[in-house]
């Protein structure tokens, strides 16, 4: 008896785990690969966020250098011609601490600038780093304030320091206000008679402008791209994610499937070897077994004449080469199926024919029956002694999963799609979900006396007929079996 539950074995289950990781390994590669990408788009963008923002400061600077310079060229004609010739002429020489002369060049630098988008304009002497003049009158006459852009100025360079603080961040007041200052350093030159600027610098023009609005609005772009950015990297991300672990699953499952399908056609190959060797060990013991019970039957006659009696021993002999006999039949009907010879027929007259079989087999279970046997059923396409077979088999197994006084019912009907169905339901002990899975296995059987080829022949007969046979059963509630057959074409 080969015992259905099949035992798990560690060494199996690792191998099975071995192989459906190899299977999934290059996936594994592909998910990594997606993923690496995804971050060094991310770390690009950003990068090319940095890059754009840094060339938006960098053209802003440019475009207001270009202004100021032109302001202060503005500038240096207008104090040189309204302010130091006039200043010369009329008071001998430059004396800003006059007040007169001061308000002068106050309105003078004031008229130029007005309207315009300038935060302050401040001279430099050109004898010492000192504030001669500016439109904030506290800076006048602080010393120093230059530093090394006076002194480019001062030897005709002219150039510009810009100054900023903050970034992204200060935008949601993490850190610190956006600040950014463009000073701009002119040398202040000696205005010619036709109007051309001379070689003599007296003094440096340095005009300052607050571009914290520009800079804020350039870190607010470069914000918007890192928001945007990050945005579209965890939508992608988030929908790469979910295509994975799909297609990981899908993967797996079909690993896990090839396997499954693997280890059926390992099973049915050494399935096939096993009926080759039961075909032949069985048609080997059929011979001498027909002998054997042919002899018994002589001696049984042979003892009663010679010691009556005794001749229940020659019956045992028989009725056991009998049940041999029966079984050997069986594997042999297994292991080399006999060809289907289909014919027009009727199932219920099948039906009816088995149950009139087991008739008294019923009646000695004390079983009541309850057959319904539709008249519409359609005649179908059968091997009448094979689906005799098949019934039979479900039968027997209904009579031993019952005891006494168990109710049997047979029905058929036409089916959805025109063909037949055929149903057997018992009120027998039932099978459990793991124990259906098993059922149709050629062997499996937990009867002393059964050799667990019925269900196996069974289905292999409902297979060639082109039906198909399911089972529901719950433990201790009894079982049924329904067999469908499609209709004749
Ligand atoms: N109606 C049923 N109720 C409960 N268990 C069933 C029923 N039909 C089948 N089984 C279970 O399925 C197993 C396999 O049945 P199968 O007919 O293939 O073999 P068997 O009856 O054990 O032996 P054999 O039919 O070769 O004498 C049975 O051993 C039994 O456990
Ligand atoms: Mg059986």
């Amino acid at each position: 008896m080969i015992n259905g539950e099949e035992e798990s074995d560690p060494v199996l289950d690792s191998i099975r785990k071995e192989k459906v990781e190899a299977g999934l390994e290059s996936f594994k590669l592909v998910k990594y690969f997606s993923f690496s990408s995804l971050a060094v788009i991310l770390v690009f963008t950003l990068l090319l966020s940095w890059i754009i923002s840094n060339n938006a400061r960098k053209i802003m600077l440019e475009q207001n250098e270009e202004y100021s310079l032109l302001l202060a060229e503005n500038i240096n004609q207008q104090v040189f011609r309204r302010f130091v010739l006039p200043a010369v002429i009329r008071f001998g020489g430059i004396a800003l601490r006059k007040p007169e002369q001061y308000e002068l060049l106050d309105s003078i630098i004031k008229g130029v600038t007005q309207g315009l988008k300038i935060d302050s304009v401040t001279i430099y002497d050109s004898s010492m780093n000192i504030i001669s003049y500016s439109t904030n009158p506290e800076l006048i006459g602080k010393k120093d304030m230059g530093k090394g852009e006076y002194s480019k100025a001062l030897v005709g360079i002219p150039n510009s320091k810009l100054t900023y603080s903050g970034s992204v961040l200060s935008l949601m007041h993490i850190t610190p206000q956006v600040e950014c200052v463009l000073k701009t350093f002119i040398p202040f030159r000696q205005v010619r008679r036709d109007g051309e600027e001379g070689d003599l610098i007296m003094g440096v023009i340095e005009i300052e402008k607050d571009l914290s609005r520009n800079y804020t609005n350039i870190l607010g772009f470069q914000g918007w791209i890192i928001v945007v950015s990050s945005v579209v990297m965890t939508i992608l991300f988030l929908v790469l994610r979910s295509i994975v672990s799909r297609a990981g699953t899908i993967i797996e499952n079909r690993a896990v499937e090839r396997l499954r399908l693997e280890e059926k056609l390992n099973q049915a190959e050494r399935l096939a070897h096993l009926g080759k060797m039961v075909a032949t060990v069985s048609h080997e013991i059929k011979s001498p077994l027909g002998i054997v019970r042919s002899t018994a039957e002589i001696l049984e006659k042979r003892i009663k004449k010679v010691a009556p009696g005794n001749e229940h021993l020659a019956k045992i002999i028989v009725d056991e080469t009998m049940r041999l006999n029966n079984i050997v039949v069986e594997f042999l009907d297994f292991a080399r199926p006999q060809k289907a010879h289909f014919q027009p027929s009727s199932v219920n007259e099948v039906v009816r024919k088995v149950l009139d079989f087991l008739s008294h087999e019923l009646k000695r279970q004390h079983i009541e029956l309850i057959a319904d046997l539709a008249p519409d059923v359609p005649e179908n396409k059968l091997d009448p002694d094979l689906f005799y077979r098949a019934v039979l088999n479900i039968l027997m197994n209904s009579l031993q999963a019952m005891t006494e006084n168990g109710q049997l019912q047979v029905s058929t009907c036409r089916s959805e799609s025109g063909g037949t169905e055929l149903t057997i339901r018992d009120t027998g002990s039932g099978m459990s979900e793991d124990k259906i899975e098993q059922i149709f296995t050629p062997f499996y059987t937990d009867k002393n006396k059964g050799t667990g080829l019925g269900l196996a022949i069974t289905k292999s007969i409902i297979d060639s007929h082109d039906g198909q046979i399911t089972v529901h059963s719950e433990e201790g509630k009894g079982a049924s079996f329904t067999i469908t057959l499609p209709p004749v074409a």
